[in-house]
């Protein structure tokens, strides 16, 4: 049995699905980790021991994998990609670094995060450095258009995440503000890599797989969202029920909570009310979120986005990358970490 295939096997069906739409890119997949250690490489102590830690959590790798895919819809893919490919994976990289320290998490991808390893200033300083690793490569690159798509991107997703700090505690925080959330700190880099994807090769498809990225960047959040609720840590790789422990309002409390008698209503009222919420209380208002619906609405969107970015891959002719984009989105919906 290959390698890939015993992988497969031990994580599962969904897992096997990622590998499958994976294997039109796979050759240069494999560069793209090569690609970012050479990008980020540092002397610096601190640094190197912060990327060595970082190297071996090894994520999905999905932000690469859309980027080099969509860059093989036309003709052969103009040469560039497998950099660009390792750049928009170092801009989330620098994205969760400093995600963990704000959301005081300490397991990601089933590893301690940098903020539990070394410390909170040395996540917000590596976050910082892999940015501008990232950065300096398009300008290294010296073309235009992806260097404003991933700045474009970066800068979006950093007024996310600041508009998720001002949501903490506000359970009037309404669903189209959920909406304009997610697309920021999520949508807006997936949708960049297909977008820069498309620039290395399928320059027609430009706008097409903007939208797509877009689309699916949201189907992706939401599901991101849903397994908060309804994952375990040794599935997903991070804490489960962390976002209600930090006050987070989601998708599935949006839609549950006009839907709750006032005796639930009172019951997650405690939880935010209480700094530091345990476990059952966590587990309570998970209940009470499922009871009211809010799982299967939370799915229902997730279904809808994914099916919009079918839509906006109708122009895009057969190709063997194209058919991966499109089993990219029942991945996305179905995955569980
Ligand atoms: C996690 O992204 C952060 C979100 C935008 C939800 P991924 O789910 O792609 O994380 P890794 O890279 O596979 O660990
Ligand atoms: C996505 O939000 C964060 C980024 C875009 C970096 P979350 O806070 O839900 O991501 P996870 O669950 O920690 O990966
Ligand atoms: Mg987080
Ligand atoms: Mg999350």
């Amino acid at each position: 049995m290959t390698e890939l295939a015993l992988e497969a096997r031990i994580r599962g069906p969904v897992a096997s699905a990622l590998l499958e739409l994976q294997d039109p890119v796979r050759a240069k997949l494999e560069q793209v980790p090569g690609e970012m250690w050479r990008i980020v490489k540092a002397d610096a102590p601190i640094i190197a021991a912060a990327n060595a830690h970082l190297r071996g959590m090894k994520g999905k790798m999905f932000r690469p994998t859309l980027l080099l895919l969509a860059s093989e819809l036309e003709e052969t893919a103009d040469g560039r990609e497998t950099a660009l490919a390792a750049v928009a994976e170092l801009v989330h990289l620098a994205s969760v670094v400093h995600d963990d320290a704000v959301d005081h998490s300490n397991v990601r991808r089933g590893q301690p995060t940098i903020n539990a390893l070394f410390s909170h200033q040395i996540a917000v300083i590596m976050g910082d450095y892999l940015y501008s690793k990232a950065l300096a490569e398009l300008v290294r690159l010296g073309d235009l258009e992806p260097l404003r798509a991933f700045t474009a991107a970066s800068n979006e997703m950093t007024l996310g995440e600041m508009r998720q700090l001002a949501s903490y505690d506000a359970l009037s925080f309404s669903e189209a503000d959920y909406w304009q959330l997610i697309h920021a700190k999520t949508a807006s880099l997936l949708g960049a890599a297909c977008e820069v994807g498309a620039l290395c090769g399928a320059p027609t498809y430009r706008q097409a797989m903007r939208r797509y990225g877009d689309q699916m960047g949201m189907a992706f959040q939401v599901t991101d969202d849903l397994l908060d609720y309804t994952e375990v840590e040794s599935v997903t790789g991070k804490p489960s029920g962390n976002d209600l422990r930090e006050h987070k309002v989601t998708l599935p409390l949006i839609a549950a909570l006009p839907q709750m008698s006032a005796v639930q209503r009172s019951r997650v009222n405690t939880l935010f009310a209480n700094p530091t919420p345990v476990d059952v209380e966590i587990a309570d208002v998970v209940a009470i979120v499922t009871e009211c619906g809010g799982i299967d609405y939370a799915r229902q969107k997730g279904q809808e986005f994914a099916e919009q970015a079918d839509v906006a891959l109708e122009p895009v002719p057969a190709s063997a990358a194209r058919q991966s984009l499109s089993d990219a989105l029942t991945y996305v919906i179905d995955r569980r970490s």
